[in-house]
């Protein structure tokens, strides 16, 4: 497997696979505590972050690593000027593997370019997330029972949202499985990612309806407009709750259709849908633990 997890399309199909099935033997079984012992992980978060980072630690530190690092930059030499570079230098010296968020295109990249260490990328800006993934890939898998022949559905930021973007490429994969991209005309897939996507021969529908689209799927990836990425409020007052889930609209969904969401939610799925048999976004963000373990026992062991 690749030193470093950058993006998404770095992991073969096998790779993908064998990461999901040691995922699943540590929920059922448990984190074995001594796979990780004696290492130590770099948690470098350079922007905000609740579920990534915490649940990165949470897996190093049930494997029997031990974790150092940040979360926010206020009291690092980045407040001095220090370069992401010079910063990535030090702690490459410290550590095993280094796990981090930055809010630069390119960030994770140019920092495994510097380190002798394994990068793992937790979100570099508007790119790319390949951990969140693997976390899509398993809740597709374990919902559905196969990522093979389904049709999914990203709706809302797919612009700038790295969720999606990771998302589709990794999708590629099952040529079998269709994707519907659900976007405002602002707010559409990049078309590096569907270049990318249409390459392989994967067939895409795009569109602005959701409804429509909501009876078909068997996934309904929700995702948050990246309020942060925009350069004019007014555009995103202007898009922000274009899609909004409400529960009669789901009413015709498939029984197994399941929503997913990376987290964190704002207007697009109000908590009326929480209680609805198809809402497995919390599930979801659960099961990340034992993903980001297995990814981990890879890099590292
Ligand atoms: C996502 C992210 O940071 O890109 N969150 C996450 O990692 N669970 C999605 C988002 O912030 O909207």
């Amino acid at each position: 497997m690749s030193k470093d997890i950058i993006a998404i399309q770095q992991l073969t199909k096998k790779e993908i696979l064998s990461i999901l099935q040691l995922a699943s033997e540590y929920q059922e079984k448990g984190i074995p505590g001594d796979v990780l012992k004696g290492k130590l992980v770099g948690s470098l978060f350079f922007e905000p972050s609740t579920r990534t980072r915490l649940s990165f630690e949470a897996a190093a530190q049930r494997l029997g690593a031990g974790v150092i690092g940040f979360s926010g930059t206020e009291s690092t030499s980045v407040k001095k000027g220090e370069s992401l570079e010079d910063t990535i230098r030090m702690v490459d010296g410290y550590v095993d593997a280094i796990v981090m968020r930055h809010p630069e295109i390119g960030s994770a990249t140019r920092a495994a370019e510097v380190a002798m260490r394994p990068v793992i990328n937790g979100g570099d800006g508007a790119n790319e997330h390949p951990t969140q993934t693997l976390i899509d890939l398993y809740a597709i898998q374990r919902t559905q029972g196969t990522l093979d022949g389904l049709t999914v559905a990203m709706v809302g930021d797919l612009k700038y949202g790295r969720v999606p973007h990771s998302l589709a490429k990794a999708l590629a994969h099952f040529p079998t499985t269709k994707q519907i991209w659900v976007a405002h005309d602002l707010l559409k897939m990049p078309e590096e990612v569907k270049a990318f996507v249409q390459e392989k021969g994967i067939a895409v529908e795009e569109t602005e309806q959701l409804e429509d689209v909501l009876s078909q799927a068997d996934i309904v990836m929700m995702t948050r407009v990246q309020q942060e990425r925009f350069a004019d409020v007014a555009e995103y007052e202007k898009v922000k709750d274009v899609y909004v889930l409400r529960p009669e609209m789901v009413a015709a969904a498939k029984k197994s259709m399941k929503i997913l969401h990376p987290l964190p939610r704002l207007y697009e799925i109000p908590t009326t849908i929480d209680t609805l048999k198809h809402a497995y976004y919390f599930q979801q963000a659960q099961n990340g633990m034992y993903v980001r373990a297995a990814l981990l026992t890879k890099v590292l062991t």
